[in-house]
């Protein structure tokens, strides 16, 4: 089991600001602490994926330098990572359970909730191509590079955005409308996430190198390089 970086990551999070991971002009904003377990899971989730995006820009941004392997090895780990977590158990959730839930107790927010589902939609396709143009920058050199570099830094402002729509329109109707059981209904279905790059969870086994990998590779805010 992988404990310093855990340990460091988890430091980052309680310490840190929203605030830093600015990008065209979005900006997430930190939360205080509420009582409902999901919503903190939601917002630990935010900020760890956050995290995760603000280092891959750091990364993209240095470029391969003389460690070509290294440098795809763990763009391409992190990648795969948010395909792992964010995609496959965090927006499923918000989508099956708690947009469902929020938009009929409060039809105003359908637009909102129309486009954070399309968002959903498109965001699972634009990791698998990201990882494609990813590759391509690999193996076929660097005139597939500015191809993935503005592919990029799109699909951060995308994340970002989208997260800051959640946790400014979502979030508090949320907050304002949920009854006790349907809180108890979120509270545990995001519980069962357990993301170890929140910072509050050991990774399970299977994912223990993949999370070696980023924490110890990659350049803060996720990790020590
Ligand atoms: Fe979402
Ligand atoms: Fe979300």
């Amino acid at each position: 089991m992988v404990m310093l970086p855990v340990g460091v990551f988890l430091t980052w999070v309680t310490t840190s600001k929203f605030e830093i991971l600015q990008t065209g002009g979005n900006t997430l904003t930190e939360k205080p602490m509420k009582s409902h377990s999901s919503l903190q899971v939601i917002r630990d989730e935010h900020a760890s994926l956050a995290a995760m995006l603000q280092s891959m820009r750091m990364m993209v941004k240095r470029g391969p330098a003389e460690d070509r392997r290294n440098f795809f090895d763990v763009v391409r780990a992190m990648l795969f990572y948010i395909d792992e977590f964010p995609e496959r158990l965090h927006h499923p959730k918000e989508s099956n359970l708690l947009f469902p839930k929020v938009v009929k107790l409060a039809p105003k927010v359908m637009g909102a909730i129309d486009k954070l589902e399309r968002d959903h939609m498109y965001s699972e396709k634009a990791a698998r191509d990201m990882q494609h143009l990813l590759l391509a920058w690999e193996l076929l050199g660097d005139a597939r590079r500015t191809v993935f570099e503005e592919a990029f830094e799109k699909y951060i402002n995308f994340y970002l955005e989208h997260m800051s729509l959640e946790e400014s329109v979502i979030l508090p109707e949320a907050e304002r409308c949920f009854s006790e059981d349907d809180w108890r209904v979120l509270d545990a279905a995001f519980a069962q996430n357990a993301d170890p790059l929140t910072g509050h969870y050991p990774p399970a086994q299977e994912f223990e190198k993949l999370f070696s990998l980023i924490v110890t590779r990659a350049p803060s805010p996720i990790g020590l390089g």
